[in-house]
């Protein structure tokens, strides 16, 4: 009897988005100084990644570890002393609301994210507004940005499941997400938050999301506080998503989600898909080399496997 093909819809090449800056410094329980944030954005950028959210445009009193975004963004946009930005690589901040936008915008940056969350608990304790008063607000970010010639991304938090409310209706989030497509954004990252994901109900709700929304503009944001990140991705990319989000070491998870640990670990995704035969654009032994940065920038032992193990018995 003839079996299926085995990942038969896997894309050939993905796209990461990598997180560590923000989502990853945002959590930690020190705050990095300038100087380390610089360095580990440069081994980002030297391991090649072309996609990067490098701080928050909150405010310091909710977010006191990205107190520095304005400083950070004026280090690597407009200080003659830093190198450079190569050719390519794309900044990106969290922004709030309109306030956030005036601060990217003097930073010079060309794309913001705006956050929220389908669970109204968790909303209001993130961002201190109702889901209705949050895309109210957004009125007043996404429209402007765009007319300012900055592209907008969108997140989506708690689609798997509430650190207040527990399980989310799928159907709901994805009605949230649409909605920011319309609004503006170019694309919408799907969060697991929590990292309470199962396969099963992965698969659930990335088809509902490309039943709604273009391919292009999704992506999987999931952190791996039960170990079930990269399986959750193996099912994004069974169904031909081509954009994810991850954070060297494995750092991460929401000051305002109690129990949320770190995003799936960039080296550990890219060892993952180059032994899939899917390419990234990246290098992976530079990424070990920038989780192994990170490690000595937030003086702790980070939670990625890959950068432990070593990349030993990866196919060239
Ligand atoms: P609020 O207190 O309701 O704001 O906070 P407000 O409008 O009443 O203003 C209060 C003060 O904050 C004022 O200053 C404002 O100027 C200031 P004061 O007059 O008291 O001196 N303020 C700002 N300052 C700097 N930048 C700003 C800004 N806006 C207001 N943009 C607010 C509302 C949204 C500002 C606040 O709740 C906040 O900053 N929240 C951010 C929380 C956050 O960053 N959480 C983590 C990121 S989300 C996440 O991790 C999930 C994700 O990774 C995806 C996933 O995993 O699912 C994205
Ligand atoms: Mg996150």
């Amino acid at each position: 009897m003839s079996q299926p093909e085995l990942f038969a819809c896997v894309p050939d090449r993905v796209s990461v988005y990598e997180v560590s800056p923000r989502d990853g410094l945002q959590n930690e329980s020190a705050t990095v100084p300038l100087r380390g944030k610089l360095r580990l954005i440069d081994a980002l950028v030297a391991a090649g990644l072309q996609r990067i959210e490098i701080t928050s445009f909150v405010s310091p009193k909710w977010i006191p570890q990205l107190a520095d975004a304005d400083e950070l963004a004026e280090a690597l946009l407009c200080s003659p002393t830093h190198r450079p930005r190569p050719p390519g690589v794309r900044f990106s901040a969290l922004c709030p609301n309109a306030r956030g936008l005036e601060r990217a915008k003097k930073a010079g940056l060309d794309e913001i994210a705006v956050f929220m969350s389908a669970s109204e608990t968790h909303n209001k304790k993130n961002i201190n507004k109702s889901i209705e008063a949050t895309i109210k607000a957004f009125e007043e970010t996404i429209a402007p940005a765009r007319e300012a010639g900055i592209r907008v991304r969108g997140y989506v938090s708690t689609v798997w499941g509430c650190p207040y409310e527990g399980d989310i209706d799928p159907a709901r989030a994805i009605a949230i997400a649409k909605q920011l497509h319309e609004m503006g954004c170019y694309q919408i990252s799907l969060g697991d938050t929590i990292g309470s994901g199962t396969p099963r109900q992965t698969r659930d709700i990335m088809v509902r999301a490309l039943g709604e929304l273009p391919l292009e503009a999704v992506a999987m944001h999931m952190h791996d506080t039960r170990g079930t990140a990269l399986a959750n991705i193996v099912v994004g990319l069974e169904l031909g998503v081509r954009h994810f989000d991850a954070s060297v070491g494995g750092m991460g998870g929401c000051p305002y989600a109690p129990g949320a640990a770190g995003n799936v670990a960039t080296e550990d995704l890219v060892y993952m898909l180059h032994g899939m035969g899917v390419g990234t654009g990246l290098d992976l032994e530079r990424l070990v080399e920038a989780a192994k940065a990170a490690e000595s920038i937030v003086g702790r032992v980070l939670p990625g496997k890959v950068h432990q193990a070593g990349i030993r018995s990866l196919r060239a």
